[in-house]
């Protein structure tokens, strides 16, 4: 749910559309053929129906340190203001109706019984689905409830809206009263729910992101060790996306297939460098010394990775120093990087990095995300958002056919409820604040 502009509503006016289409019954109110009209297979609602939450989780935008996760490196993504809120109606049932007001489509399933199938459609209930399945195989009891849902997440831009999905669903799902284990241990069952349920091998960045996100910080997380440390942003930068307005095409078998080659090239190196169990173990001088074991498309990924965690931990430090000229270097050597050596950029991906670095004001550009489409990230002084946005808009569109868009995000904290919002429907709609 975003305005023409592509801009956000004001939570209030977000919450209350969410609580009102609450009290409505989700879009079986104005979908006469929608899945169910009120309670499905005749489930009773508790004594407490008319008890309400509200749970949101964050997209995220990484800004550098891309493909490093699974490999059990170093990430340095950013909670951002596209989120994901369900308000919801617990009831007794063991089961879940869930109403996507942007879909304008309600699904519902059991929580008992769920098993993962790899031939799953990924279809957007999948998730849901998933993580209940994920967080109960994890010993966490789940709740059954009744629910819509809106997003500001775009999907298929690479800002995460899966994470940020499994993320609001896992706070939705929680049964009151248990007590709820930490942000990294909740992404990793959601990175599971992900992994085994919807059948897509994603590292644990996204989700983690969402689950941890810090206002005005990104988070430096340590794929390995499951920790993070929040970075402060700059004061005088602003984060900007650019949509290249292509889908990200990163299919799973691309991605599978740059899984595997970085595991063949730990491997290969581990042969001959005790220690090394990932390419998290290997150094710069290490993967010289050992080029020649690896074939070169093997050579070439392990390189970026390798490269890339210690850019990653170079761009904390220039945040730190607030030294621009550093962070644009390692936005371009990122992005020169996952192009020349990863090659996960596209030619709309390089076109935009390629506009946003002649604007001045532009500190660093690259791609963000799993590539192939999607989205670029863009640190810019403040006050020059609205010239990138002014030379995209000029330039993209009769270089690429395709149609940008451009927006400013801020870092937010990562997902839970929305306070302030927990109460009743009361007279049918409307929160009851405070
Ligand atoms: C996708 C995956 C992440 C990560 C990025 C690339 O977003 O979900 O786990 O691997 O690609 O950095």
């Amino acid at each position: 749910m975003t305005d023409a502009a592509g801009v956000p509503p004001a939570p209030e006016e977000r919450a209350a559309r969410l609580l009102e289409r609450l009290a409505a019954g989700g879009a079986s109110a104005s979908q006469p053929g929608g899945a169910s009209a009120g309670l499905p297979g005749g489930a009773s609602e508790t004594a407490d129906a008319d008890r309400i939450v509200l749970v949101r989780a964050p997209g995220r935008v990484n800004l550098i340190g891309e493909h490093t996760d699974y490999n059990e490196g170093l990430v340095l993504p950013v909670a951002i203001d596209r989120e994901i809120w369900i308000a919801l109606q617990p009831w007794d049932e063991a089961m879940v109706e869930l109403t996507s007001l942007d879909l304008s489509r309600t699904a519902s399933f059991p929580l008992t019984g769920l098993t993962p199938n790899p031939a799953r459609t990924r279809s957007w209930i999948d998730y849901v689905a998933g993580t209940a399945w994920s967080m109960q195989e994890a010993g966490l009891p789940v709740r059954g409830f009744r629910g819509v849902l809106d997003s500001t997440v775009p999907v298929g831009s690479g800002l995460s809206s899966s994470a940020a999905l499994e993320m609001a669903s896992s706070w939705a799902l929680a049964a009151p009263g248990t007590p709820r284990p930490d942000a990294a241990i909740m992404a990793a069952i959601a990175q599971r729910a992900e992994n085994r349920y919807v059948g897509v091998n994603c590292g644990i960045m996204d989700q983690f992101a969402s689950a941890a996100g810090r206002a005005g910080h990104a988070l430096l997380i340590d794929c390995r060790a499951n920790t993070f440390v929040p970075a402060p942003m700059p004061a005088d930068l602003s984060v900007v996306v650019c949509d290249t307005g292509s889908p990200r095409r990163l299919d799973s078998s691309a991605y599978n297939t740059r899984r595997s080659e970085c595991e063949l090239g730990a491997r290969l190196i581990a042969e001959r460098e005790p220690g090394v169990r990932a390419l998290r173990d290997v150094e710069p001088e290490m993967l010289a010394r050992n080029r020649e074991v690896l074939p070169e498309v093997v050579a070439m990924r392990c390189e970026h990775i390798v490269n890339e965690d210690v850019r990653v931990l170079a761009t904390v430090e220039a945040m730190r120093e607030g030294d621009r000229e550093a962070l644009g270097r390692l936005f371009a050597a990122s992005h020169a990087s996952l192009r020349d050596l990863f090659q996960v950029s596209s030619p709309e991906l390089d076109a935009m990095v390629g506009i946003a670095v002649s604007v001045p004001g532009v500190v660093g550009a690259r791609m963000t995300g799993a590539g192939f489409g999607g989205c670029t990230v863009n640190l810019v002084e403040r006050g020059r958002e609205e010239a990138l946005r002014e030379a995209v808009m000029a330039r993209y569109p009769g270089m690429t056919g395709l149609r940008p868009s451009v927006y400013a995000v801020t870092a937010v904290d990562g997902a839970g409820p929305l306070p302030g919002y927990q109460g009743r429907i009361e007279g049918g709609a409307g929160p009851k604040r405070g």
